[in-house]
């Protein structure tokens, strides 16, 4: 079963030092429903995950750069906690004998879950190599992946294994394509779309694909609701001065061009800091917020402003009490807007809201492209 515990130290911990069982991160509370189901099923779990970019160092014995930072054996941990049950954790000397692995598992009662470490320790992950997809595969039967915010890479976890084994999509995975396909095909009047965080380059297929006029209907999207670094790309791109502020210099014509449609809605004030613009303003906040109310349908990704410093996190903190008091369908993505949502504290479980775990492959799912992994299912 491919989970994603892409999720960096801090992130582990959220605010808190120590672990908790109130700080579980949603990345990994997420995937119990699909492990909790095949356990209870009697099937026996192999779990597979990556966890950040690490940097292998070829040589006879496998180095990796950034060890302790990448490993996922503190996930052993928690999972363990979780599911109140040992989980056997598979290190990189193992998982280079798979043979010894495949004993292992096979010695096994029922019911018993492993946990293999992180596989972009090993150089054929990333390349979606098919003598690792199928080394991978010989230790199973079949193959789930409740992986959807992986599912935009060919890493051979996600696609290539599939060659080799009937191959499922797991409950997450599931629940995440229901969401985020019922706003593609059927927003409800009024969709409106809010895009902050670093770059534009990286929002600008949503953008595009929401503009397009479907045979000769209207383009569904009502407005783009900007903030963040992507903002700022805009304001450049209308030749205002952004002083020291993030934006991206090469996106300035595809901003010029996408201003256009005259349906994206830049800031009218801002908190800044040594020239810096680190947040939307509180007339901003107030004129988003009055949007955000009469929407039908709203997808979010990426914060206002600097969320890493309290001080930047006010705009932020408006949208989702909007989005919280209106009666639109909202759909939340990307690992910094969802801890924005969770650090708030909001009473969202109650709420009309979907918060997907996926960042860069929900923008991937939503600009209309194909993601290889969900291709590879079908
Ligand atoms: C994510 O966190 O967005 C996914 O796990 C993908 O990670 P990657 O961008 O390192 O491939
Ligand atoms: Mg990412």
């Amino acid at each position: 079963m491919r989970v994603d515990f892409n999720i960096n130290d801090a992130d582990l911990r959220g605010s808190k030092r120590e672990f908790t069982r109130n700080n579980i991160h949603p990345r990994i509370l997420a995937v119990l429903p699909t492990i909790k189901f095949l356990i209870k099923r009697g099937t026996k779990v192999v779990i597979l995950s990556h966890r950040g970019r690490p940097t292998t160092i070829k040589s006879s014995k496998f180095k990796v750069k950034n060890y302790k930072q990448s490993s996922l054996k503190p996930f052993g941990k928690i999972l363990s906690s979780l599911l109140k049950k040992r989980v056997n954790f598979v290190n990189l000397d193992a998982l280079s004998l798979i043979n010894r692995t495949k004993e292992k598992i096979r010695g096994s009662i029922t019911g018993s879950v492993f946990l293999l470490e992180n596989l972009r320790f090993l150089p054929g992950e990333d390349k979606n190599d098919k003598k690792f997809a199928k080394q991978l595969a010989s230790l199973a039967t079949f193959y789930v992946n409740d992986a959807f915010s992986v599912s935009h890479r060919k890493n051979a976890s996600v696609v290539a294994i599939t060659k080799f084994l009937p191959s499922y999509a797991g409950l997450l995975l599931e629940k995440e394509i229901k969401n985020l396909s019922r706003i593609m095909k059927n927003p409800k009047k009024l969709l409106v779309i809010i895009l902050g965080g670093a770059k534009v380059s990286d929002k600008i297929g949503v953008i595009k694909n929401f503009l397009k006029e479907v045979k000769g209907q209207k383009s569904k999207i009502n407005c783009f609701l900007t903030g963040g670094g992507v903002a700022n790309t805009f304001f450049a791109a209308q030749g205002l001065p952004v002083g020291k502020s993030l934006y991206e210099k090469e996106m300035i014509p595809a901003a010029r061009q996408l201003l256009k449609s005259r349906k994206i809605i830049l800031p009218v004030d801002a908190v800044r800091k040594d020239k810096k613009i680190l947040d939307i303003g509180p007339k901003t906040a107030e004129k988003y917020s009055q949007i955000i109310k009469k929407a039908g349908t709203i997808i979010w990704n990426g914060p206002m402003g600097y969320i890493e410093d309290p001080k930047f996190t006010k705009g932020s903190k408006a949208i989702t009490e909007a989005i919280l008091k209106s009666r639109a369908f909202a759909i939340v993505g990307g690992g910094e807007t969802t801890s924005i949502i969770s650090n708030f504290q909001f009473p969202i479980s109650k709420k009309n809201i979907f918060i997907s775990t996926g960042g860069g492959a929900m923008l991937e799912y939503l600009a209309g492209k194909k993601l290889p992994g969900l291709e590879a299912l079908k």
